[in-house]
C-alpha cells in the first residue's frame, strides 16, 4: 500500500508588499531583487494572523479538494518554524480549529524543508495502513522573525500556507514511492534565528541585538543549496531506477530563481517542467512546496501517473527530494 496525496490546498494573506515597497525600507532596488533572485513580491500575514490562520485556510481547501470532512481527519502533521506560540504545536492550534478530535496532531522543525519532511513523516503512518488518512501542512509566517533593515535577508521572504491530504491507494502506478531526507548540522549557523529559543531567551539584550531574526551566509546558502538538491533529486530518482528525463513535472522549494536554475540545468531538466511562482510570493519557507503543488494541480498540470519530483532545503541546512506518481 502507498499514500496518494487525494487533495491539495494553499492560502497566502491578502496584503502584499512589492520590491517598490522595500526600497522604501532598505538601500535595494527592483532591478537587484528581481535579477539576483527572480521576486517581485510577497504576502505577508495582518497583524492579527499567526501561522495557523493561514494553515486553517490552507487545509480547508485540501480537505474539500480530497471529500475529507475536518472531523474525520486521523493524523495532523504540521512543518513550520513560525509557530503561533512556543508551544504548543501549530498542529494542535489547528485541529482545534477544524474543530477536530479524532486526530493526533504536531509540528515538524526542517525551516524550509518542513513540508517534505512531514510528508515523509505521514506517508509512513498511512503507507503503513496505522492511519485511514492525514492532514500534511507546511506553514509559516516568516515575515514575522524577518528584519525589515537587513538587507540580505528581508527582501526574499514571505507568509503563506499549503496543504495536502494523503489517503491510502493499492493502486501500484500512484502515490509517494520514494524519499529521502538529509541533514547537516555542522552547518547550522549559516541560516538561523539565533535568538529567543533556549540559548538565548527573549530579552532586552536580544531585542537590542536583533538576534531573534532570521540570519542568513546567503551566498553559502546558496552553494549548499544546489549541491545538495541535484544530489538528493539523483539519489531519489535512482531509488526508483528513474532518470531527470523521466520526470514529468517538478515542485521545488521556491527560493531564488537562480538557485533553481542551477540546479534544474545541473539535472537537465527543462525550466518549463518547473512550476514557478516565487515571483509572487517570495521563499515562504515550508509553504512554498505545498503552494506550489497546489497552484500547479488546480491548473490542471498534474495527470494520474505523471511522474512528480519534488525538492526542498532550508535552514539546518535539512533538505530532501520526493518522486511521487500523481
Ligand atoms: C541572498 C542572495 C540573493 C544574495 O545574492 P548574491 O549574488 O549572493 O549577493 P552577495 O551576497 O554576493 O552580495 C553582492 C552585493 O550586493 C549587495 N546586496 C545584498 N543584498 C542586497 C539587496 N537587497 N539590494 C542591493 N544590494 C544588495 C551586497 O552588499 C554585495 O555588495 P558588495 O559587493 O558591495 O559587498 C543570494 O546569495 C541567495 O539567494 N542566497 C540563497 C538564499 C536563500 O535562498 N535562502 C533561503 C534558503 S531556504
Amino acid at each position: 500500500m502507498r499514500s496518494l496525496i487525494a487533495g491539495t490546498g494553499s492560502y497566502a494573506p491578502e496584503k502584499v508588499v512589492t520590491n517598490a515597497d522595500l526600497e522604501k525600507l532598505v538601500d535595494t532596488s527592483d532591478q537587484w531583487i528581481v535579477e539576483r533572485t527572480g521576486i517581485r513580491e510577497r504576502h505577508v500575514v495582518a497583524d492579527d494572523q499567526a501561522t495557523s490562520d493561514l494553515a486553517l485556510e490552507a487545509s480547508r481547501r485540501a480537505l474539500d479538494a480530497a471529500g475529507v470532512d475536518p472531523k474525520d481527519v486521523e493524523m495532523i502533521v504540521v512543518g513550520t518554524v513560525t509557530p503561533d506560540y512556543p508551544f504548543p504545536s501549530v498542529g494542535a492550534v489547528l485541529q482545534g480549529k477544524l474543530g477536530n478530535k479524532k486526530a493526533f496532531a504536531f509540528d515538524v522543525s526542517a525551516a524550509c524543508a518542513g513540508s517534505l519532511y512531514a510528508l515523509s513523516v505521514a506517508d509512513r503512518f498511512v503507507a503503513s495502513g496505522a492511519v485511514k488518512n492525514a492532514l500534511v501542512v507546511g506553514a509559516d509566517a516568516l515575515t514575522r522573525i524577518t528584519d525589515w533593515t537587513d538587507r540580505n535577508t528581508c527582501i526574499l521572504f514571505g507568509d503563506g500556507a499549503g496543504a495536502m491530504v494523503l489517503k491510502p491507494t493499492d493502486d501500484a502506478r500512484r502515490g509517494i514511492v520514494s524519499t529521502r531526507l538529509h541533514t547537516d548540522g555542522s552547518l547550522v549557523p549559516i541560516l538561523l534565528q539565533p535568538g529567543g529559543g533556549s540559548r538565548d531567551p527573549i530579552s532586552e539584550k536580544v531585542v537590542r541585538e536583533k538576534s531573534h531574526y532570521v540570519k542568513m551566509n546567503g551566498r553559502e546558502v546558496f552553494k549548499v543549496a544546489v549541491r545538495s538538491l541535484e544530489e538528493s533529486c539523483r539519489e531519489v530518482l535512482a531509488d526508483e531506477k528513474l532518470t531527470p528525463g523521466d520526470v514529468t513535472w517538478v515542485i521545488a522549494h521556491q527560493a531564488n530563481k537562480r538557485i533553481l536554475d542551477a540546479t534544474l540545468s545541473r539535472l537537465e531538466i527543462p525550466e518549463s517542467k518547473c512550476w514557478m511562482n516565487l515571483e509572487k510570493y517570495g521563499n515562504t519557507s515550508a509553504a512554498s512546496v505545498p503552494m506550489t503543488l497546489d497552484e500547479a494541480n488546480r491548473a490542471g498540470w498534474l495527470k494520474p501517473g505523471d511522474t512528480v519530483l519534488m525538492m526542498a532545503i532550508g535552514g539546518g541546512m535539512a533538505w530532501g527530494a520526493s518522486v511521487v506518481r500523481w
